[in-house]
């Protein structure tokens, strides 16, 4: 029998958990695995705590040292948070040979490119199943169960934080910052949320979900991301009106040797799957050539979902340890395609759209607005006007100000900036036009 040593550096609520499964799960593990996984130490800075899962002292490592310096751990579990830290930390773990699982995926995101590149020269594997969507394993599926098959599309809602409080918005009529209040309250926004509700966490796991969909690392920086924070209740109301529910989107596809990667609020169609996933739930859409559209549910984020994502790459990798194969393809599976992914330029982005236009309700306002879109050449597919005076609009100039929705066909995104530039321009528009981008297949 093959005994696996592996040490877990940082002790919060995903650490808590992975040792609790390792521990509570060694006969299970080992009956389906063949291998004796031993949780040999754990690091922290401060063991001065109460933590949910408490450890025996042999098992508390008083420095990273260690960890790094016993011969005898296998594998390192980067559980840290952050990216400066963890990325010297795992450099210095694979320095000594060491395989890493990791949840990071601001790190894999970030710096991707530069620690894979590292650890292929030494031959180490890293796991990461954890980083996207917590305990779904989309990672496998992509890397092994739909092998076969060329990526089309991927979307997802994944980040549950943000799908929490639009699913407040649009169930309960809650402004943002009373959901948002509301999702701290209940343990599930972080007490700094920005990073949710700004998209980047969202934006940082379809980046990996893209590195691995189409074979290579992307320059993050580019990424298209537009976060929850500015939604007002209104367009979630006019929204359902014309059939949609609002969701945080990470959409990636690939055209043209391009791969198309944004994060946005999105009107899905109320009968697309995704738009019945509420709460803090993930959910990922992934389109492939052979299997046609394949979803995949769950739950995001939490200590043991987490962990049951952790806790499969120990096995993964402790296996391939175990058995001395499979480790090259392993090694090579997120940059498969070995080159940098190029991004589509967001102006080349096509899709359809919600806008929304305040403009005072005088004769003559609908005909210019359709004016300047047929001059871009946009096709209108809906209307909404509303007669009544909404709360939030003022009366201007003794004019009564009312919004104007236009749901449009799929239009050019450079078309649509263009339109409504000159709309604006043309002061047809009293306040700054609302943009929501529309997923529904023509
Ligand atoms: N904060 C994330 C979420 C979970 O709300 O989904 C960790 O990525």
């Amino acid at each position: 029998m093959k005994k696996i040593d592996v040490g877990i550096v940082g002790y919060g609520v995903v650490g808590n958990g992975v040792a609790k499964v390792l521990e509570e799960k060694k006969d299970l593990l080992y009956k389906k695995s063949g291998v004796e996984i031993n949780l040999k130490k754990v690091f922290t800075r401060n063991w001065n705590k109460k933590f949910p899962y408490p450890l025996p002292e042999e098992k508390k490592a008083q420095s990273l040292d260690e960890l790094l310096n016993d011969d005898d751990i296998a594998i390192i579990v980067e559980l840290t948070g952050g990216v400066d830290f963890p990325y010297q930390l795992m450099k210095s773990a694979i320095e000594r040979g060491k395989h890493i699982v990791t949840a990071n995926k601001a790190l894999l995101a970030e710096k991707g490119k530069e620690i894979f590149s590292i650890a292929e020269d030494k031959g180490i594997r890293i796991g990461y199943e954890a980083a996207v969507a917590g305990g779904i394993p989309i990672i496998r599926a992509l890397r092994e169960g739909l092998v076969a098959n060329k990526i089309l599309k991927i979307y997802g809602i994944l980040n549950g934080t943000t799908n929490y409080i639009l699913t407040n918005m649009y169930k309960k009529g809650k402004d943002f910052k009373t959901a948002l209040k509301e999702a701290q309250e209940l343990g599930y926004a972080e007490a700094d949320p920005t990073l949710d509700i700004n998209g980047t966490d969202a934006a940082h796991k379809i980046a990996i979900l893209a590195s691995l969909s189409y074979g290579g690392f992307l320059d993050f920086s580019q990424i298209y991301i537009e976060g929850i924070e500015s939604i007002h209740p209104l367009d979630i109301e006019l929204g359902k009106e014309l059939g949609y529910v609002l969701k945080l989107l990470a959409i990636a596809k690939g055209h043209n040797g391009e791969v198309e990667v944004r994060v946005h609020p999105t009107f899905l169609p109320e009968d697309n799957p995704l738009s019945k996933v509420d709460g803090v739930f993930n959910a990922v859409m992934v389109e492939g050539d052979n299997v046609g559209e394949s979803m995949f549910y769950g739950e995001g984020a939490g200590s043991l979902p987490t962990a049951s994502a952790v806790v499969s790459d120990i096995v993964d990798i402790s296996k391939s340890i175990a058995e001395g194969v499979g480790r090259e393809i392993e090694i090579t599976s997120m940059n498969w395609e070995h080159k940098d992914l190029s991004l589509t330029r967001v102006s080349d982005f096509y899709t359809r759209y919600y806008l929304r236009f305040t403009v005072p309700d005088v004769t003559g306002i609908l005909a210019k607005v359709a004016a300047v879109f047929a001059k871009f050449n946009i096709s209108i597919a809906a209307v909404i006007q509303k007669e009544k005076v909404v709360s939030m609009y003022r009366e201007k100039n003794s004019e009564k100000i009312i919004p104007l929705v236009i749901l449009t066909h799929t239009a050019s995104e450079n078309n649509i900036q263009q339109a409504i530039k000159e709309i604006e321009n043309q002061e047809i528009t009293v306040e700054k036009t609302v943009i929501i981008r529309v997923e529904d297949e023509e």
